[in-house]
C-alpha cells in the first residue's frame, strides 16, 4: 500500500535530521580530537556511524515501500564549545529535539493509519529512550570528574571502548 505524500515528506525530513545528527557529531569528534580527548573523539565517531545507520534505516524503508528518497541540505556543525560537558549538553538538547520529531512522525503514522511506518518508528522510539539515558549518564560522569586531570584521562580512556554498531543499514 502506498504511503500518503505527507508521510513520505515527513520521513524525508527525518532522514535529513538523522544525517544532520551524524554531521553534528562528526564536528564534535573533531573538536575532541583537537582538544586532546581521543577517547571522546572515538565515541563521537561511533555516534556518527549510529546516526548514519538511523538515516539509512529510514531511507531503505521508504524504498522498500516503493517511495522516493529526497536528500536535503545539511548545516555546517558548530565547533564553538568550551568544555566536554558543554558538548554533551548540546548532544542532550539535540537528542531531545530528535525525540520530539520521531514522536511527531509516529503520531502522523497513527493518523494516516500506516501500520508499517508505525512499526519501524517504534524501534526509533526505543532507541531515543536509550540515547537520552546514555547521554545523561555521560553528563553526570563528566560533572563528577570535573577538572581533575587523572580522572578526565581515565574517563577518556573508558569512552574509547564503545563498540562499533553491528546492525547493518537495513537492520
Ligand atoms: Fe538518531 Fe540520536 O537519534
Amino acid at each position: 500500500m502506498a504511503m500518503k505524500p505527507k508521510l513520505v515528506d515527513a520521513f524525508n525530513a527525518q532522514i535529513q535530521a538523522e544525517f544532520q545528527s551524524a554531521y553534528t557529531y562528526l564536528g564534535m569528534a573533531a573538536w575532541f580530537t583537537e582538544n586532546n580527548l581521543p577517547g571522546f573523539a572515538q565515541w563521537m565517531r561511533i555516534q556518527w556511524q549510529e546516526e548514519t545507520m538511523h538515516a539509512m534505516k529510514l531511507h531503505d524503508f521508504l524504498h522498500s515501500r516503493g517511495e522516493s528518497v529526497t536528500l536535503r541540505a545539511l548545516v555546517a556543525p558548530s565547533k564553538k564549545y568550551s568544555s566536554a560537558v558543554q558538548v554533551f549538553e548540546q548532544v542532550r538538547k539535540h537528542e531531545q529535539s530528535i525525540t520530539a520529531s520521531i514522536n511527531d512522525l509516529y503520531e502522523l503514522a497513527l493518523k494516516e493509519k500506516d501500520l508499517p511506518s508505525q512499526i519501524v518508528l517504534q524501534w526509533f522510539i526505543n532507541e531515543q529512550v536509550e540515547e537520552e539515558a546514555l547521554v545523561m549518564e555521560i553528563i553526570e560522569r563528566l560533572k563528577l570528574v570535573g577538572s581533575d586531570g587523572p580522572s578526565v584521562y581515565l574517563l577518556d580512556r573508558q569512552m574509547a571502548v564503545r563498540p562499533t554498531p553491528t546492525t547493518g543499514t537495513t537492520a
